[in-house]
């Protein structure tokens, strides 16, 4: 609803020059601290999880962890990390995604995943959208479907929805806030 995105919003504080001059960072710290948002924040991606027919749900390390993982719990579902690579220790898929300077590489324990799983990944923010791309591709050579991506917040000014657009092949991107 309005109200519980405008409290949402009211809890994301902007940092200016961070990490580095002439950025503005959205800080979701406050949200976090506030059991109130935190809640109406999990409430309403556990209720887009039921509403596509998620099976699992995956979380972009690490802030993507921070709001899956209860998602996950309230929604009844299975929990399955997306970390940086060298961090799992099964047999592992790997895809390396583009950065503002250089490349990095995201891993998925396949054997998490399953031929009738239906995956909704989960993040705080899409920026460029080479992360939640990169995950999809993961779901995808996992063997799963994607039932589709939610993050709290979009960064308008970037072409992240653009972009994600062909790995999505039609599964719904969830937005809560532009900001
Ligand atoms: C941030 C953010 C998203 C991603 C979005 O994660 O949490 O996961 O960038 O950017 P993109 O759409 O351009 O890929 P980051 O890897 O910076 O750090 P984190 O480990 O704190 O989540
Ligand atoms: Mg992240």
């Amino acid at each position: 609803t309005d109200s519980t995105r405008a409290l949402l919003l009211s809890r994301i504080r902007d940092v200016p020059d961070y990490p580095k001059q002439g950025v503005l960072f959205k800080d979701i710290t406050p949200l976090l601290a506030d059991p109130t948002a935190f809640a109406a924040l999990t409430d309403t991606l556990a209720e887009l999880c039921v509403r596509h027919g998620a099976t699992k749900v995956v979380g972009l390390e690490a802030r993507g962890f921070i709001l899956a993982a209860p998602v996950a719990v309230r929604a009844g579902l299975g929990f399955v990390p997306v970390r940086k690579a060298g961090k799992l220790p099964g047999a592992t898929l790997g895809q390396a995604y583009d950065l503002e300077y250089g490349t990095a590489e995201i891993e998925i324990h396949a054997e998490d995943l399953s031929g009738d799983d239906r995956i909704m990944v989960i993040d705080d923010v899409l920026a460029t959208g080479g992360t939640a791309e990169a995950s999809l591709e993961l779901i995808r050579r996992a063997g799963a479907e994607v039932a589709g991506v939610a993050v709290l917040m979009e960064l308008g000014f970037l072409p992240g929805r653009a972009r994600l657009e062909q790995g999505l092949r039609g599964a719904p991107l969830e937005v809560l806030l532009t900001v």
